[in-house]
Formats: C-alpha cells, structure tokens, sequence
C-alpha cells in the first residue's frame, strides 16, 4: 500500500456515513452520529457523536478487511519499523507493552529513574527487578539533558535490557544511536520511550527505530494530531531481540476488547497527513519555535533551553524556559497563561515549558511569544539562584522489587513518620510524571520534604492519602 492510501480512516468514513442501526454495542446505537437524534440527545450527542466502535463497527466483528493491520503496516513503513500496533491507551500502554515484553520475574532492567510513572505499573505486572540509570543533570540549570551512553556500559551485564526516554518531558534528548550502539554491543535490546517524540520520527534523521531502538513508544496525540489517548508502539525485530508474537501478545494483554476506531482512525489519518506535507509543516513550525527562542533569549535575566546551551539536543518543537534570573515564579506565569486559555505543558517554579504542534500556525506561535514576553516584564521580581526539582535528581534504595511491595500487607502511617519505611505506594508530582518515591523504595527524609514540597504547589498524584499527610508502607521486609 502506498503511504497517501487510508485504509483505517477510510473504513471508518464509510461506518460514519453507513447510517447503521446496530443491534450490538456500541450502547448508544449510533443514534447521535451525523444529525440522527437518538435519546437525551441534549447531554448525550455531542460527546459521542463520532464515536465509532472497531468491532461491528469499523471492521465488521471478525475484523474480516483487517483495516487496522493495514493502518499499522503503514505507520510502521513510514518509520522504518517492521511492526507497529496502534494503542488506545496512551504511550502509558505502550510502555507497559514494551517493558512487557522484554522482562522477566525476578531479573534486573535497566530503566531511567526519570522515566514516566507507567513504567512502574510495567515492573508490578512482570516483577522485574528495576536498576536504575539516572541521567546526566546539567551542572548549572540542574535539569536531565539525556541518558549517558557510558551509563549503559556500567550496568551489570545481567540485565535484560535497557529502557530511555528521549525526548524528556522537558525536551532535551538522548543520543539514540548511542545508546543502541551501547547496548547492541553488550547483546541487549533497548527500548526508548518517545512519547513526546511523534513528530521525529516523520523528520529526515528519523525517529527512534531508524535510529536503533528495538521497540520505540509514541504518543500519537502529543506531538501529532491524533485523538486524545492514542500512542504507537513500533518494534524492530531484525537483531532477533524482539519479535511479533511478543509484541501482539503484549498489546493484547493491555488493551481494551472495545477500541474507539475513532481513534485509531485518527492514527492512521495523522500518519496520512504527515506523509503528504508533514515534514514542510514541521520545518515551518521549528522555525518559528527557533525564532520563538531567538525573541525570548534577548529577554534579560530569562535562559531558554537550546542544543547550545543544554549540552545535548533539544526537541525543535519545545520551548523551555529557566526563569530565576526574571525573578518570575513559573506556577503562577502557569496559571496566568492557564487562565488566558494558553496552558503550559508544565510549570514549576523554575520552569515553564510549551509544546507546539503541527496543528500550530508559526505566526500564533510568534503572537504567543510576544504575550509571553509581556506577562514575564509584568511579574519581574529581583532575580533568585536556581532551586533544583526534586524528581530528576531521585537516587533510591530499592528494597524489594515493585511488584512485591504493591502485593505486599500494608498499614497506613504518618508520612513524617515514615524514615526508614518501605514505600508500598506511588507519589507523583504530575506533570511530569515522574515518582518521587516509588513502592519498594525506602522513604528517606529528603523524600518526605519532596513531597511536601511538591504538594505545595501542585498535584501529587497517585497516592492513596491526596492530603499527603499518610502513607502506605508494606508491612514487614
Ligand atoms: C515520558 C512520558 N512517557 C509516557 C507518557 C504517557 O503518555 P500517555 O499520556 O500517552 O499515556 C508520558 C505522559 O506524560 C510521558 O511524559
């Protein structure tokens, strides 16, 4: 199939416009699809009017045209990928997929401690025994500027493979051919989690498949335009550490039995779109972040993160700014940008970051810009030396693996009780995402700060007490 053919959206289209009335799911019949009125069409209609069902719906229910494998085949050609499998439950999914599929009960993986929370639901389910890999902090700006191919060369060589994420929630990013060099020369499979990388893998340098990773995960509705919760996971099967029938058994185990061909419609016409004019609209659009960067540079006392001053490359589409020597406090330029309608990706109070998109117009990411600029002069305060985020620089003791804490008897105690306990639960700023403390670590008094701290100023997610004030630990070691 060629790369301007549609199967999936197509399909879909036609099960839109069929005018079906049917006698299975979905629940809603239909009724609110196109101007049909179905029953409480005032509260109903418009959330699920085109809500289309895969089975019965999209594809007739033993998925006879296999519109879906079609779609997947292209993604995965567009990549450089030998398979891809569309997922409806987030780059989440796909990283419990691609952990999955690669560990073992009782072995070590090598994961980045910043990794995203799912990674941990990844180590619950197949109760592999996590080393962590921290990654390089930069010495002044005390932010992670990518996983140190000399990092992968240091783990004991028992483990079963390795696990990155490139681009970071802040951006910066990983030497990927690097990191799969270091890996494929010890005869270990990598994995790179790059959900907030979509759009690279549609650049002339490729994304993390092309670049050597064995199984890559993406969100489909961060950097691109698909609906909401959708996210590829791609394998390259040739250096034989991977293979297919992993891969399938690892997605199904995941996924729901009732996928929105909605959104996988939306993959495949993302996929679509990007290949017929995907690659100029993101040339336009880093333009326009770089001349973003260039404008937000010459504000005095602001740093934006750039490959010049990062120390590893930055992701074209974001924009980060560091902004101590401004004096601004970056949660409330957060929440005065929230309130406008233009929220950040995140903020803390060092830190605001932006993702733009294929969807933007490079003259409203320079609108954007001016606005920016407008609301930093407007909160200026004397300028402040620069206080580290506790989540990227976590270096826990790990007690016992996560799955045997998770599963573990547990009893609630104060958390400022809790030194020298052994966490049975999650603590999460979100975003980005990434636990402070994790079940099978041990709590510490610097952990017990973080998370106050944290909670200070935004959501700590995850925990079981949302007050913070109490803890789950597992009852005996
Ligand atoms: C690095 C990273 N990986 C994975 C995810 C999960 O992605 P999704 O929201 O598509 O499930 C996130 C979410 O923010 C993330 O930051």
């Amino acid at each position: 199939m060629a790369q301007d053919e549609t199967p999936l959206l197509d399909a879909w289209r036609r099960a839109q416009r069929s005018g079906k009335r049917p006698m299975q799911i979905p629940g809603h019949k239909m009724r609110y699809t196109l101007d049909r009125k179905g029953w409480a069409a005032d509260l109903i209609g418009d959330t699920v009017r085109d809500d289309i069902v895969m089975q019965g719906g999209v594809d007739d229910n033993a998925y006879s045209h296999d519109y879906l494998g079609k779609a997947e085949a292209l993604w995965a050609q567009q990549v450089g990928a030998d398979a891809s499998r569309f997922l409806v439950g987030g780059s989440s999914q796909g990283n419990i997929t691609a952990v999955g599929m690669v560990a073992d009960r009782g072995v070590p993986i090598a994961i980045d401690r910043t990794s995203h929370r799912s990674t941990q639901a990844a180590l619950v389910i197949s109760g592999a025994v996590p080393v962590w890999i921290y990654p390089r902090l930069h010495p002044e700006f005390h932010l992670p500027i990518g996983m140190d191919p000399e990092a992968i060369r240091r783990v004991p060589e028992d483990v079963n493979g390795f696990f990155a994420t490139s681009p970071s929630y802040i951006g910066t990013m990983s030497d990927v051919a690097s990191l799969a060099r270091a890996a494929h020369d010890r005869g270990q499979v990598l994995i790179v989690d790059q959900a907030w990388g979509a759009h690279l893998d549609f650049l002339p340098e490729g994304g993390a498949v092309r670049n050597g990773a064995d199984i890559s995960v993406t969100s489909v509705h961060k950097a691109l335009t698909g609906y909401s919760q959708t996210a590829v996971v791609s394998i390259r099967e040739g250096r034989g550490f991977v293979d297919r029938s992993t891969l399938d058994r690892w997605v199904d185990l995941t996924t729901t039995t009732s996928p929105s061909g909605t959104l996988l419609a939306s993959i495949d016409a993302t996929r679509a779109a990007m290949a017929r004019g995907g690659r100029e609209r993101l040339e336009l659009l880093m333009e326009s972040v770089a001349q973003a960067r260039r404008r937000l540079a010459a504000v005095p006392g602001l740093i934006v993160l750039d490959d010049a001053n990062a120390g590893c490359r930055v992701d074209p589409m974001k924009l980060t700014l560091i902004l101590p020597g401004t004096g601004v406090d970056g949660t409330a330029l957060g929440n005065a940008l929230f309130d406008l309608g233009h929220g950040p990706e995140s903020s803390d109070r060092d830190t605001i970051v932006f993702t733009a998109s294929v969807a933007d117009e490079p003259e409203w990411i320079l609108a954007f810009t001016d606005l920016l600029i407008g609301l930093i002069e407007s909160m200026r305060q004397p300028g402040r030396p620069m206080a580290p985020l506790a989540v990227w620089r976590v270096e826990p003791e790990v007690v016992v693996t996560p799955r045997e804490a998770f599963f573990a008897d547990r009893r609630r105690i104060p958390l400022r009780d809790a030194v020298g306990e052994v966490s049975a639960e999650q603590f999460c700023p979100y975003p980005p995402g990434v636990p402070l403390l994790a079940p099978g670590e041990r709590v510490t008094a610097e952990t017990i700060e973080a998370i106050q701290t944290a909670g200070k100023v935004g959501r700590v997610a995850y925990s079981s007490d949302p007050t913070l004030e109490t803890i789950e630990v597992i009852d005996a070691v």
